[in-house]
C-alpha cells in the first residue's frame, strides 16, 4: 500500500495507477477504522480496479463545542485494516493540503436545505463541513465511484444531492450498516462510552426497530416518534430527535409514500449516537 501525504505526489501516483483507464475507488473516512469501514473497502474492491482511502479528521465538520479534539486518532491499528482490505493508496492530507488557503477562508460547498435538519438542526454547519471536505476529496482524487455508509443516512444524501447538482463525474454508493451483535452501529465514538453506556446503547437501534412495527401497524407517525422519543428517554437517553421521513429525499411523509426510513439522534452521557433504519410501509 502507498502512503501519499502531498497533493503533488498523490497527481504522480494516481496519474501513474491510472493509465488504460483503470476504474478507481475512493472510499473517505476519519480513521479509526472498525468493521464497518472495512465493509466499504471490500465493496470498494468489488467495484474498482483500484482503491483509494482518505483519512482526515475534518475541523471544518465539528462544532466549536464538539469532540474534534478527542475524536480518536489510530494510524497504527488503521494502517493493519487497510492492508488486510486490500486497499491501494492511503491518502493522509494535513490540514494545509485540504484547506490551502486556511479553514476561514476555504471556499464552501453547501447543499441548502436538507442540510439544515435533522442532525443539520443540532448540528450547525456540519453538513457543509461534509460536503466541502468530500467536494475538496473528489476533485483531488478524481475517482470513478465513492462509497458511503448508510449509518449516516443524511450524509449519504447529502452527497448524492451535491454530486447531481455540481454535475459531478462519480458514481455514489451506499452502503448497509454494520453492526455488532447486539445491535448498536460500529461508530468510532462508541469508545466514548462507559460499560453502563454500552450496555444502555442497543437500544437505540431496538426503538427504531419497534417505530417501524409501530408505524407498519398503522399509528400516526407523530404518536409512534412521540413514544420512541419516550422509550429512548427510559433507556437513558437524551434524544435530539427521533423521525420517520422518505427514504429517497427525507422529506415529510405523505400518504401512499411506501419506503420510508426511521432516522434518530440521542445522546448517552457525553457520546451523541445515531442511527437509522430503512422499511416499506404497506399501501
Ligand atoms: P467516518 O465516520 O470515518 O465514516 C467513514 C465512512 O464509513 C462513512 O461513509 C460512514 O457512513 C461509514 N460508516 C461508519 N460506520 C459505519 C457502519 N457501522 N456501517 C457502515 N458504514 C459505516 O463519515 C465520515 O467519516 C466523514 O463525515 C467523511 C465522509 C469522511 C467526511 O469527513
Amino acid at each position: 500500500m502507498i502512503e501519499v501525504r502531498k497533493n503533488d505526489e498523490l497527481r504522480a501516483y494516481l496519474n501513474h495507477m491510472r493509465r488504460d483507464n483503470r476504474r478507481l475507488a475512493l472510499v473517505p473516512t476519519m480513521g479509526n477504522l472498525h468493521s464497518g469501514h472495512r465493509r466499504l473497502f471490500e465493496e470498494a474492491r468489488r467495484q474498482a480496479d483500484l482503491v483509494v482511502a482518505s483519512i482526515y479528521v475534518n475541523p471544518l465538520q465539528f462544532g466549536a463545542n464538539e469532540d474534534f479534539g478527542a475524536y480518536p486518532r489510530t494510524p497504527v491499528d488503521d494502517r493493519e485494516v487497510l492492508l488486510a482490505s486490500g486497499v491501494d493508496l492511503l491518502y493522509l492530507p494535513d490540514e494545509a493540503a485540504i484547506y490551502p488557503r486556511g479553514l476561514s477562508a476555504q471556499t464552501r460547498v453547501e447543499v441548502p436545505g436538507l442540510s439544515d435538519v435533522l442532525c443539520g438542526a443540532h448540528r450547525p454547519g456540519h453538513f457543509r463541513g461534509v460536503t466541502t471536505v468530500v467536494n475538496r476529496l473528489f476533485n483531488l482524487i478524481a475517482p470513478d465511484v465513492a462509497l458511503f455508509g448508510k449509518k449516516d443516512y443524511q450524509q449519504w444524501m447529502l452527497i448524492r444531492l451535491m454530486v447531481a447538482d455540481l454535475g459531478m463525474p462519480v458514481e455514489i454508493i451506499g452502503i448497509d450498516t454494520v453492526r455488532e451483535r447486539d445491535g448498536l452501529a460500529l461508530s468510532s465514538r462508541n469508545s466514548y462510552l462507559s460499560p453502563n453506556e454500552r450496555e444502555a446503547a442497543p437500544a437505540l437501534y431496538r426503538t427504531l426497530n419497534e417505530l417501524r412495527e409501530r408505524v407498519r401497524a398503522g399509528t400516526p407517525l407523530a404518536e409512534a416518534q412521540a413514544q420512541a422519543t419516550t422509550a429512548l428517554s427510559e433507556a437513558g437517553f437524551r434524544p435530539d430527535y427521533v423521525s420517520v421521513r422518505r427514504a429517497e429525499d427525507l422529506e415529510p411523509p405523505r400518504a401512499g409514500d411506501r419506503a420510508l426510513v426511521a432516522l434518530a439522534a440521542a445522546w448517552l452521557g457525553r457520546t451523541r449516537l445515531i442511527d437509522n433504519v430503512e422499511f416499506d410501509r404497506p399501501v
